[in-house]
């Protein structure tokens, strides 16, 4: 591919902008294998793209043709593109991430459903739309964790309800969670298999409690990793994407 085509692919920008980028002499390249990186000022020069780490603008970035991410989301930021109140989680993103071309009307990686403004934790972020639909389609039942402190002391009675299934507003099929693991008097760990709004809080509710921290630790087989800092991100390793599918 041409390097302009590679940088587009990424999200640096327009192919004319791309096309600047390189002839100013603002991007390297190490391709797969080598040790170090080369400044590189045709930007028609044909690059394998495979294990290719750019450097644009002194900044590394690795060559992925599709983007997958996890971002430990932090309190006060909402996950719509177009916030009401809070900052929108996107902002904690680099540029080339929201830009990344698609086929689609979309632009730029898409979070993984959503969570609310005052919840932490695992989010995932990628472009490739079937990831996205499998990840979040509540047909594919992909167990998540919450961590979950309460108001009122739980107990034998709620933890029972909540297995057995709970009736939310109007919504006439209850919903359960798979797993409820009690931690603490008022620390309960949640899996559910299905992301309907405001589920955990709703499902606490409706067994007289109410829900004063939300805290999602994992999706599928995959733990926030205890490195990631809230507000951090980082791309996902193969490794990590298997534990996923
Ligand atoms: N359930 C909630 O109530 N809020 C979230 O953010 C996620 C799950």
């Amino acid at each position: 591919m041409q390097l302009q085509d590679i940088l587009y692919s990424q999200g640096f920008g327009t192919r004319r902008v791309c096309a600047g980028l390189v002839q100013q002499g603002y991007v390297e390249v190490r391709p797969d294998g080598a040790a170090s990186f080369s400044l590189e000022k045709d930007a028609a020069a044909l690059c394998d793209e495979e294990g290719l780490t750019l450097r644009v603008q002194g900044v590394e970035w690795p060559y992925q043709a599709k983007a997958y991410v996890v971002l430990h989301k932090p309190a006060g930021t909402e996950c719509s593109q177009k916030p009401s109140t809070y900052p929108s989680i996107y902002t904690l993103l680099p540029a080339p991430l929201r830009q990344r071309p698609s086929k689609t009307a979309v632009v730029g990686v898409q979070a993984v459903g959503r969570l609310d403004q005052d919840t932490t934790g695992l989010l995932l972020l990628s472009d490739d739309g079937q990831f996205i639909h499998r990840m979040s389609s509540p047909k594919k039942h992909v167990p998540k964790v919450y961590e979950v402190t309460t108001k009122h002391p739980l107990d034998a009675q709620q933890i029972d309800r909540l297995l057995a299934g709970v009736v939310l507003d109007d919504d006439p099929k209850p919903v359960k969670a798979a797993e409820c693991d009690q931690k603490g008097d008022r620390l309960l760990a949640l899996t559910l298999t299905e992301g309907k709004y405001h589920q955990v809080k709703r499902m606490l509710a409706a067994v007289g409690n109410r829900v004063e921290s939300l805290h999602r630790s994992r999706i599928g087989g995959l733990a926030l990793p205890p490195d990631l800092l809230p507000g951090q991100w980082r791309w996902l390793g193969a490794d990590e994407l298997a534990l996923l599918r």
